[in-house]
């Protein structure tokens, strides 16, 4: 069974200073969950937020989180995420040495395990912990920074992630992250990703973040073709 087309945003483009009206306000407008970018100076040459603040916006919304974790060794602080509230956990597959060891203890603390593949990187990167993973994220730009240039070179390696899962028999969400917008989503959700992080495309439609997502949900869902949009209702 195909897995449903989620628009997610990135809080990235958001008012930090007011966070809580911010996700209580995707929430209202048809958000399925919402991303976290931790960037921590290192992985990333930018820096954003810590567990701390995404603890202080899980009152203000009932949308699930994803910590998308752009960071050097992120296994010291797996566990600060999950008590914050994040039900998903991105690994970057390029920040630690032990992929398979982090991605087993983010299930065992209870959230859903996934992995960040840097367009550089190939997908043989996760064949041997798919069957850990609830998500993969192909990312289509060079993480650090929001409203960078969509990358269609990465649309073969999310055709290659559903080719993998579909031969290794791993049902799990492919995702996408960088440069989604209304004129790129259709070519992701044609070679199989069913996930969308979007910032900058959403706080930029001038009728709103509401009909933004809509617009960013409709055109998935008839990219991806009459049997895999059935699945998402
Ligand atoms: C970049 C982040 C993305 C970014 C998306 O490293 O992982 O989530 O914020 O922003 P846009 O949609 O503006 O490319």
């Amino acid at each position: 069974m195909a897995r449903p087309v989620q628009i997610v945003p990135s809080v990235l483009p958001a008012d930090f200073s007011r966070l809580g009206d911010e996700v209580r306000a995707l929430e209202e407008a048809g958000a399925d969950r919402i991303q976290w970018d931790v960037m921590d100076g290192q992985f990333v040459p930018n820096l954003t937020i810590g567990p701390d603040v995404i603890a202080a916006a899980r009152p203000h919304t009932s949308l699930p989180f994803e910590a998308h974790l752009m960071v050097q060794r992120p296994e010291g602080m797996l566990p600060r995420y999950v008590e914050a509230g994040c039900e998903v956990v991105i690994i970057h597959a390029e920040s630690t040495t032990h992929l398979h060891r982090v991605v087993d203890s983010v299930g065992e603390l209870g959230a859903r395990a996934a992995v960040a593949l840097n367009p550089a990187t190939p997908v043989s990167a996760v064949r041997y912990v798919l069957h850990l993973l609830d998500l993969v994220l192909v990312m289509t730009v060079n993480p650090g920074f929001g409203g960078q240039r969509y990358l269609s070179t990465m649309e073969p390696k999310v055709a290659e992630v559903a080719a993998l899962a579909g031969e290794l028999g791993c049902d799990v969400d492919i995702e996408v992250d960088g440069g989604v917008a209304p004129e790129t989503i259709g070519g992701a959700a044609g070679a199989g990703a069913n996930v969308f992080i979007a910032g900058t495309a959403l706080w930029r439609d001038p009728a709103g973040i509401a009909h933004a997502i809509a617009d960013l949900r409709s055109r998935a869902e008839s990219a991806r073709g009459p049997g895999l949009s059935a699945a998402s209702g």
